[in-house]
């Protein structure tokens, strides 16, 4: 099993002072960050692109995970890549050509991932996993911080961790949504190396002891 790894979603921090909160979550030990674009089309909400991702790239020294939350990414992968992100991930209900697209991601020297709606099969996923370097299981409907945990989405990650047990053991699995002290042990018992954490993080006034209990409870419950 790979080690853990928090990834704060910045989508829960207060974009007025982004590499203030940024650098508080690095001192705080976050091992990543992940951040939300959205088009207002494949999600009803709207974030931030390259330009913002381009200034945080020189903000902080945490390499940049982007979820990509728009329709049609192609005409965007580019400016991520030069914008400084290290992990790209594209949605699999989005992308047409999904392969070309993750072929092109790799090509830009980004590492590329594949994100999957709550009602998207695994079976969809398999085709496409050789490909990838890592998965990202949404476990709420993608949009918005603070959304319950979609507890059956640990089923898919079982299936993904079978996969990867049999094809590809340096295949990474990402959830994002609603992970909470309460809600990581499973998601860690089922197979999940990173976890995207928005208000779970950004809503607690002590970061480092945010994410310290994450860990914690990841790890109590995967030693049991
Ligand atoms: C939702 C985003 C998530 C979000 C998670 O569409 O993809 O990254 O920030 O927020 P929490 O951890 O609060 O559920
Ligand atoms: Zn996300």
């Amino acid at each position: 099993m790979h080690p853990i790894a928090i990834a704060p979603s910045l989508l829960s921090s207060d974009f007025a002072y982004l590499a203030n909160e940024c650098a508080d979550v690095a001192r705080a030990g976050a091992d990543f960050l992940h951040i939300d674009v959205m088009d207002g089309r494949f999600v009803p909400n709207l974030t931030l692109g390259a330009p913002v991702v381009a200034s945080l790239k020189r903000a902080t020294t945490l390499d940049l995970d982007c979820h990509l939350m728009v329709e049609e990414p192609d005409h965007l992968l580019d400016d991520f890549a030069k914008a400084g992100a290290r992990w790209l991930s594209v949605h699999i209900e989005a992308c047409r050509h999904l392969h070309r697209t993750v072929q092109r991601i790799r090509a830009l020297g980004m590492s590329p991932g594949v994100a999957l709606n709550p009602h998207s099969a695994f079976a969809t996923l398999e085709p496409i996993l050789p490909f990838c370097d890592f998965v990202l299981v949404m476990s709420v409907n993608p949009g918005f911080g603070g959304q319950a945990f979609i507890e059956p989405m640990l089923g898919k990650v079982r299936q993904i961790d079978a996969w990867r047990k049999q094809h590809n053991p340096n295949l990474f699995i990402q959830i994002d949504g609603g992970i909470t002290t309460a809600t990581i042990g499973a998601a860690r018992q089922a197979g999940v190396d990173w976890f995207v954490a928005g208000s779970a993080v950004f809503g607690q006034p002590d970061r480092a002891a945010a994410i310290a209990q994450l860990r914690a409870a990841a790890g109590e419950a995967h030693s049991t």
